[in-house]
């Protein structure tokens, strides 16, 4: 049956970084979604409700509904790793990651870990996410499962590592044969399930070998549906590491262009320290670029230049990048978005920073077909926030001026603690 969600809704209609009028709010809303989970039409409910006289009504009274938030990099072996003290990236991830990582070569705690995983990121309103995933096979079929049990859309595929080096646990290595047969199985699950796809996951530049490197472009090549993902330019340690090793490569972008890894399927995660020809040639190819604010300051990597990124014309997807972030939610990054753009002479309004979030991340993630804003047709993939039960951000929110002043309030005051329920392809994920 269809069903009719009433509340206050927001989303964007276009970008607002093109577009000045892109923010659409529609107090007394209604979301008209029919029985196979797409949307039919939104509104204001005197419109809608009267057209849709066949649908079940759910009241979500004065909550905002809000197209489902886009995680575009996270790490799903380091759910348990979050908040570890000390150092920046090279020795966090000895000291504290990869040791973490391969708590998950046990079956039965890495299922376990899978299930709680895809359950907290639709309970902080995240209805998609990229995953970097385990260097172990059955911890990945157990995320994959998971989230087709729980209703995430989720692209992921297993974290790849065969280079050896100082710290790293040769429990963590993988056989570039091993790696190749365990993509395929997952790729060919992903076939069938509409919300499941495959990213092919090299590390980084120095956790691969030339052969793995060569496999990840062969797979690219002969699965043109799965995506690529890895890390660039986060760190000023990391670069002159990798820029160490590879001496014959003009930059860090120029070692995953050597093998074909540089494609409009490919997303690159932080890219903050990033030169002119990097960002005109992840420009061209049209790679997407993850910006996760709080990881970047947690580890102390850098401030993620936005502008420059805008000006190239790159898309762009927020991530969390737990472990290193500090939380699991979106939202909560969007105020250490607005921060780390502050910083930079550039404040971030309500639109922008919602649409970084959702229509800009589907986009960036090649999703927005699908998901992202409340067009019709679309997944009605959205969250309910209520804050109004919080006593101070009740209050807070009664000396706002405009809709769009308490949207931006929520953006810095509100967190996962509001979300009443979460919905993908129109069915209850969270809050039941
Ligand atoms: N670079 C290589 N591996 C990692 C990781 O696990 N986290 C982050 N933030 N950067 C990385
Ligand atoms: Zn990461």
């Amino acid at each position: 049956m269809p069903t009719v969600y009433l509340g206050t809704i927001a989303h964007l209609t276009a970008d607002p970084f093109v577009e000045p009028n892109a923010l659409e709010i529609i107090e007394y809303g209604a979301l008209w979604v029919d029985e196979k989970g797409k949307i039919i039409e939104y509104g204001k409910r005197s419109d809608i409700l009267p057209k849709a006289l066949e649908a079940s009504i759910e009241d979500f009274k004065n909550a905002w509904i809000i197209p489902g938030l886009i995680d575009g990099h996270i790490h799903f072996p380091q759910y348990y790793a979050t908040a570890a003290y000390g150092g920046q990236l090279l020795d966090w991830l000895v000291q504290s990651i990869l040791p973490a990582e391969t708590a998950l070569a046990n079956p039965a705690f890495a299922h376990d870990a899978a299930y709680r995983f895809v359950k907290h990121l639709l309970s902080c309103g995240t209805t998609t996410a990229l995953v970097f995933g385990s260097q172990f096979h059955h911890a990945n079929v157990s995320l994959f499962e998971a989230a087709k049990e729980y209703g995430l859309r989720l692209i992921a595929g297993a974290t790849l590592m065969d280079r050896r080096g100082e710290g790293i646990p040769d429990s963590l290595l993988q056989t570039t044969q091993q790696a190749l047969a365990d993509a395929e199985t997952l790729i060919s699950f992903c076939r069938n399930e509409p919300l499941l796809h495959y990213a092919i996951t090299p590390r980084y530049a120095l956790s691969c070998t030339d052969g793995m490197m060569q496999m990840c472009a062969g797979l690219l090549h002969d699965y043109p549906e799965t995506y690529l993902q890895t890390h660039i330019n986060e760190n000023r340690g990391e670069i002159e590491a990798i820029t160490g090793h590879f001496k014959q490569h003009k930059d860090y972008l120029d070692v995953y262009d050597h093998y074909g890894l540089v494609t409009n399927r490919t997303v690159l995660a932080h890219n903050i320290h990033a030169n002119d020809r990097e960002m005109a040639h992840i420009a061209e190819a049209g790679c997407a670029v993850c910006h996760c604010p709080s990881s970047n300051l947690y580890l102390g990597s850098g401030l993620f230049p936005l502008t420059r990124h805008i000006k190239y014309g790159i898309n762009i997807v927020l991530g969390t990048d737990i472990g290193a972030g500090t939380s699991f939610s979106i939202w909560r990054n969007l105020s250490d978005t607005y921060k780390i753009q502050q910083l930079q002479r550039l404040s971030l309004d309500a639109p922008h920073l919602l649409y970084l979030a959702t229509l800009g991340g589907a986009k960036a993630l090649r999703l927005d077909h699908e998901t992202g804003n409340f067009a019709t047709s679309k997944s009605a993939d959205f969250f309910v926030l209520n804050p109004l039960e919080d006593n101070y951000l009740g209050e807070r929110l009664s000396h706002c001026d405009s809709l769009k002043q308490r949207l931006f309030c929520l953006m810095h005051l509100a967190s996962e603690r509001h979300i009443e329920a979460t919905f993908v392809g129109g069915r209850r994920v969270y809050g039941m």
